[in-house]
C-alpha cells in the first residue's frame, strides 16, 4: 500500500505509530501501575501482597516477583519475600501523583458526561499513556470549571438535551 503525503496525514500516522511501540513510556506506564495498585491496596486493606498484585494485575507471579525486584532496585519499594511491600518516600510520592492524575481525568470524563464506572475504567486506560502536560491542561480546565460553575452550564444544559 501506497501512502501518500497529503496535509498532515503522515504526522498523525508518524503519531499512532508512535504511540504503539514498546517504549520507555509503555515500561513506566507498568510502573505506574503497580506503584498505584500497592499504594491503593496499602490505603484500603493496610497491606500489599504479591499475590494480591498477580490477581488485580492479571499476571503471573514470577512476573509480578520480577517487577517487584525491579521497583525494589530503583527505590520505589522495599520487596522481601514473603513479607509485605512497604512503599518508600520516593514510592510515596510517586503513587500521590499518579493518585491525583486519576482523580483530574476521571473528573473530567464525569465533567463532559460521561457515567462515574465508565469514568473510573477508563481513567484506568488512558492515565498512564498521557505527557505530564497533557494532564496539567485538563487538570487547569477542570479546575476553571469547578471554580466557575455559570461558565459551565449552559454546555451542562446542552448535554442534557443531547441526552437520548
Ligand atoms: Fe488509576
Amino acid at each position: 500500500m501506497i501512502l501518500t503525503r497529503v496535509g498532515g496525514r503522515e504526522g498523525r500516522l508518524d503519531t499512532l505509530g508512535h504511540a504503539h511501540t514498546k517504549s520507555a513510556k509503555v515500561v513506566s506506564s507498568r510502573i505506574e501501575d503497580y506503584i498505584e495498585l500497592i499504594y491503593e491496596l496499602i490505603a484500603e486493606k493496610g497491606y500489599a501482597r504479591a499475590v494480591d498484585i498477580s490477581s488485580y494485575l492479571h499476571v503471573g507471579a514470577p512476573t509480578v516477583t520480577k517487577m517487584l525486584q525491579r521497583l525494589d532496585e530503583s527505590g520505589l519499594l522495599v520487596y522481601e519475600k514473603n513479607r509485605g511491600i512497604v512503599l518508600t518516600d520516593r514510592g510515596r510520592v510517586l503513587a500521590r501523583s499518579i493518585v491525583q492524575k486519576h482523580h483530574t481525568i476521571a473528573r473530567f470524563l464525569s465533567l463532559i458526561g460521561v457515567d462515574e464506572e465508565t469514568a473510573q475504567s477508563d481513567t484506568e486506560g488512558i492515565e498512564h499513556y498521557m505527557d505530564p502536560k497533557t494532564k496539567d491542561q485538563i487538570d487547569l480546565f477542570v479546575r476553571y470549571i469547578e471554580a466557575n460553575p455559570t461558565w459551565f452550564k449552559p454546555y451542562k444544559a446542552h448535554m442534557k438535551r443531547s441526552e437520548k
